[in-house]
């Protein structure tokens, strides 16, 4: 009889504590399943319209990267000396006027639509900032 209520307690201490630990669990799961919307990324600003115009990297690693980093369709590739040499020869303003229209594969504004011709040029300067 004795032994019995000490299993008995033994087994409703065990349960007790497995359902605490599973709760906790499943509390750390929903927070890392969240939207990412609603997960607050530290010190990112909010992109918006009115906050003026975009830097060079703020329009590169959002229209540009996806052809740019690797060189899709020949795309020449960021900071790539090799890539951008005969292509500077050409002018600063010969390489905005085809990143503004567009230039063979290379669509008008690397589609992004919303970009201002400065919020471009300055893309592209920071693709061949350095070289
Ligand atoms: C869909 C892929 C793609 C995206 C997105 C893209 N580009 Fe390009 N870009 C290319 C390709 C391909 C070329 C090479 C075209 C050629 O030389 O025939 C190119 C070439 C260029 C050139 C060189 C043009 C010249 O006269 O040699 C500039 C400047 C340029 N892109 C700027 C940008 C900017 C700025 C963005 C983002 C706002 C961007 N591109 C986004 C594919 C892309």
């Amino acid at each position: 009889m004795k032994i019995k209520s000490l299993m008995c307690l033994f087994v409703s201490v065990f349960l007790t504590f497995a359902a605490q630990t599973q709760e906790a669990a499943s509390d750390d799961i929903k927070s890392r399943i969240q939207p990412l919307g609603k997960v607050h990324v530290a010190g990112a600003k909010p992109e918006t319209s009115s906050a003026g115009p975009r830097s060079g990297a703020q329009v590169y690693n959002k229209s540009c990267v996806a052809c740019h980093s690797v060189g899709v369709l020949g795309a020449p590739k960021l900071h790539d000396a090799a890539d951008w040499g005969p292509r500077m020869s050409k002018g600063i303003d010969t390489l905005v006027e085809h990143g503004i229209k567009g230039f063979n594969a290379m669509p008008p504004k690397g589609t992004c639509g919303d970009c201002s011709d400065d919020e471009i040029k300055a893309a592209i300067e920071y693709m061949i900032e350095g070289l």
